[in-house]
């Protein structure tokens, strides 16, 4: 049966899943934007109505439905780049009258349909390049783009363009075409478009198989005005520079090469080919050289108006043989701008230029020094020169290098392993930002110029900064490890301050206002101490009551410490009054508990609780200690039970009514010599009034034993306990022991009801028994007391009564 139900289970599992991926899935809108790119889409998804943008790169859609997109009025932007896009309904697009971008690249679509764009008046950027058809189709496609300012078309598979293709376009500020398989090209299709700020074409085989269609091509396009940019192509062969010859004709300015494949051979047929030509700027990215930099056989061309050369990400196919750039100095003397980044120079010629890019390649101390012309001021007129990322390791080798650059500004040398600054260095006067970030200085010292109104130290492993920059506006120190802000007063002019990555606990009011003109502050991503002070403080900053802003966003800012806040995003932390008065409340708490006790004492006091307490503490004692000195009996073998009944009273009076005891109580009650202390009880019958055993403590307490024990010891040897009550009884303390043992022994249920016998010596008032001794009080008000006659002649009843108290008969009864 289980075998069953786990099939079933399987079945329901795969019918479940097989459902989901049929489920068109939705994506999550925010506002008014719906950004479901990579979101695994196979349909478009529905989304509320009022969305504006509508981002569906990246996802699996093969068909746009008419009713897919038809309610979104209010769409302006509308991209599915990147999909399986195969068919597009004719009218699907018609609602969208407010679109205004509209992206198609990188799909399926093997024909274009006029109708799709018919509707959309307000378009301005349409891109439908890299879809495979084969030509834009058989009526003009863009008639109704009054707006289009931005267009894309082509692919691989694009082989035709026909004159009324582009019919409609008008002035467009960005054209891009691929046409890598372009074969045929109608002269005059694209030259309708005009003027063009900005034209790319990736023409692969018409520069390398069909020259004269490439002309055609860039015939039509190339104008002073425009921009050129040239990708993708394979300039290997003398021919396939040619078409080149036009765009110069047309008298082009600015020419880029992206992705393009040179030799030593054509680059001279190159500069052969535009000589004399008006280009001032040109560019070469991401492309592959291969040679050895032999162009000298060019150097009779003139490129006397080239003024900006930018060459970047080149791929010297025979580095090691590459003549360093030494011998293109015939070429390199006209521009007043040259970058050279990641092209793996090492040494440049002595050039006379404004501005000098030679990021991300390999100077070194020594090459840097050539480059630089000795530091001979040759280079009069740079000023900017980027040496960023580089194997430079001095930074007083550069500092002599520029000082005589008497023009210099900028000034970039980030990312070299420069590690130490010296105390002091030569800069030119005109020195305004220097660049300083990753290059691991341990310290910062006076080197570093007064003039600079930027600096950046970011990402080195500074702990402090402590130099006066007097003109420095912004000052970039994220990613070292400052402790604490560096000093105000240092620089008194700063705007812009950056301290992120550092290892900062907090920042205070005091330290930010330290900065006399300060605006612009970022901190973030700090291990903030969330303390009760700064939590507030960071939040009044957030708030704008300080004209300083947090540019970096406060959501960059979280707490580190204390534990439980550690990741707590800063802006959102409260801090409670507890946790930040806790001083102030443990205090609170300690007085008030101090009062409690105190007043709890003088409660205590007032009740008598010590005494009681001490009381208690002391039967307790005396209790064990019987309890140990009968155990020991027994182990003794001294097994008879022996009765423990010795005395007939134990006599408790006050040391001052012991005259009372001797002179009265003693002769009438025990006439006779005293019997041998503890004698077995008898039945020792005898005429006359039978003498009777006291106990007194004065004569009958074993010297040497505990008081305590002695007093327990003779309560419960004796058959009652006879107080000799006055105001000196009262008055002391043992006594009053001896009567609470008496009460002790009672509530333990082996003592009987009369077992206490007062004796009044003195008329005594219950009021006049202080108020802790009840059991005294009680005992006064309740039992019956004899009362000491001061009359001689009533004694004799007295006594006969007190014998009759105590006498052992009673206990008979
Ligand atoms: C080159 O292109 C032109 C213009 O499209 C065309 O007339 C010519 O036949 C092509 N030549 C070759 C060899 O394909
Ligand atoms: C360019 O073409 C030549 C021959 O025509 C070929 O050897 C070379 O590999 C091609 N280069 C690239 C980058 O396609
Ligand atoms: C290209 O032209 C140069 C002269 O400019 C010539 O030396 C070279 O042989 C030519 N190469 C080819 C393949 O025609
Ligand atoms: C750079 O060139 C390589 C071929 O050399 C190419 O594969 C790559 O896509 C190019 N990168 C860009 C950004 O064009
Ligand atoms: C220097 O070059 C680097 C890397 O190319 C770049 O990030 C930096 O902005 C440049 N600096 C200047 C001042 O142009
Ligand atoms: C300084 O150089 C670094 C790395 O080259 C760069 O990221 C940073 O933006 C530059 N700083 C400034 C202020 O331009
Ligand atoms: C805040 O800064 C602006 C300039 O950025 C200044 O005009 C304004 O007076 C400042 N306000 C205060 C209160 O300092």
């Amino acid at each position: 049966r289980t075998q069953i139900l786990l099939i079933i289970l399987c079945v329901l599992v795969l019918l479940s899943t097989g459902l989901w991926s049929f489920l068109p899935r939705s994506c999550r809108c925010l506002a008014l934007d719906c950004p479901c790119s990579h979101s695994g889409l196979s349909s478009v998804p529905s989304v509320p109505a009022q969305t504006r943008t509508l981002d569906l790169d990246y996802n699996q859609i093969t068909e746009i439905q008419r009713q897919d997109l038809g309610s979104l009025w209010e769409l302006r932007v509308l991209t599915i780049h990147a999909n399986r896009l195969t068919r597009i309904d004719p009218r699907a697009f018609s609602g969208l009258w407010n679109l205004k971008e509209l992206d198609l690249s990188q799909n399926l679509l093997s024909a274009l349909d006029h109708h799709w764009f018919n509707r959309l008046g307000a378009l301005e950027i349409l891109k439908l390049h890299r879809n495979p058809y084969k030509c834009l189709g058989s009526r003009p496609l863009f008639q109704s783009l009054v707006r289009l300012r931005v267009l894309s078309f082509g692919g691989d598979s694009l082989e035709d363009v026909r004159v009324s293709d582009l019919r409609g376009v008008g002035r467009l500020e960005r054209l891009r075409v691929d046409a890598n398989g372009l074969k045929r090209y109608d002269s005059g299709a694209l030259a309708q478009i005009w003027p063009l700020d900005h034209v790319t074409l990736s023409l692969r085989s018409p520069f390398a198989l069909n020259q004269t269609l490439a002309s055609a091509l860039l015939h039509d396009v190339s104008d002073p005005q425009t921009h050129l940019t040239l990708e993708n192509l394979n300039l290997s062969s003398n021919r396939s520079v040619l078409p080149l010859r036009e765009a110069a004709q047309r008298r082009v300015r600015h020419i880029s090469f992206h992705n393009v494949f040179v030799t030593d051979a054509t680059t001279v047929k190159l500069l052969e080919v535009t000589d004399g030509a008006p280009i001032t700027s040109i560019s070469l990215s991401n492309s592959t050289l291969s040679g050895v930099g032999s162009w000298e056989k060019a150097r009779w061309t003139d490129h006397m108006s080239l003024d900006e050369v930018f060459v970047k990400d080149i791929v010297l196919l025979n580095n090691f043989e590459f003549t360093a750039f030494l011998s293109l100095s015939f070429l390199l003397q006209f521009p007043r701008k040259i970058s050279l980044i990641n092209t793996k120079v090492f040494v440049t010629p002595c050039l006379n230029l404004e501005f000098f890019d030679l990021s991300e390649n390999l100077l070194t101390d020594m090459t840097l020094t050539e480059t630089l012309c000795a530091g001979a001021g040759v280079l009069k007129g740079l000023r900017v020169l980027n040496i960023s990322a580089n194997a430079i390791k001095s930074l007083s080798l550069i500092s002599r290098m520029v000082t005589r650059l008497t023009k210099l500004t900028h000034l970039d040398i980030s990312r070299n392993s420069l590690t130490f600054m010296p105390q002091s260095c030569p800069w030119p006067q005109s020195l305004r930002f220097l660049n300083m970030s990753r290059t691991k200085f341990t310290s910062a010292t006076s080197c570093l110029p007064p003039t600079l109104q930027v600096l950046d130290l970011s990402y080195n492993d500074l702990e402090r900064l402590l130099v006066v920059l007097p003109a420095l506006r912004e000052l970039h120190l994220s990613g070292n490890k400052l402790l604490t802000l560096p000093p105000g007063w240092l620089f008194p002019n700063l705007q812009t301050l950056t301290v992120q990555m550092n290892t900062l606990n907090v920042f205070t009011h005091s330290d930010l206002v330290s900065f006399p003109r300060l605006q612009n502050f970022q901190a973030g991503l700090n291990k903030f101490s969330c303390s009760c002070d700064f939590v507030p403080f960071f939040q009044s900053l957030s708030d704008g009551e300080i004209n300083i802003t947090l540019t970096d966003g406060i959501h960059n800012y979280f707490c580190d410490s204390p534990l439980h806040l550690q990741g707590a995003p800063l802006s959102l932390v409260r801090r409670s009054f507890s946790e930040c008065r806790h001083v102030l409340l443990v205090s609170i708490c300690c007085g008030l508990v101090l009062v409690f006790l105190t007043c709890l004492g003088v409660v205590l006091w007032k009740v008598h609780a010590f005494w009681y307490l001490e009381m208690i503490f002391v039967w307790l004692r005396a209790k064990q200690k019987r309890r140990k000195r009968e155990r020991k009996r027994r182990e003794d073998g001294d097994t008879e039970d022996r009765p423990l009944v010795t005395f007939d009273a134990f006599v408790s009076y006050s040391e001052r009514d012991s005259a009372w005891v001797d002179n009265y109580l003693l002769p009438e009650l025990e006439p006779e010599p005293r019997p041998e202390p503890r004698p077995e009880p008898g039945p020792d019958s005898g005429p006359g009034p039978e003498p009777l055993r006291l106990c007194l403590h004065r004569r009958d307490f074993l010297p040497g034993r505990w008081i305590m024990d002695n007093i327990v010891i003779a309560i419960e040897s004796s058959r009652r306990t006879l107080f000799v009550l006055s105001h000196n009884f009262v008055r002391s303390d043992w006594c009053k022991y001896e009567l609470d043992f008496t009460h002790f022994q009672c509530l333990e249920g082996n003592c009987r009801e009369d077992a206490a016998i007062l004796v009044l010596l003195e008329p005594l008032h219950h009021d006049d028994v202080p108020k802790r001794f009840c059991r005294l009080r009680r005992l006064l008000t309740s039992t019956t007391y004899l009362q000491w006659p001061q009359d001689p002649d009533l004694r004799g009843q007295f006594w006969t009564s007190l014998r009759q108290a105590l006498s052992p008969d009673q206990d008979q009864d």
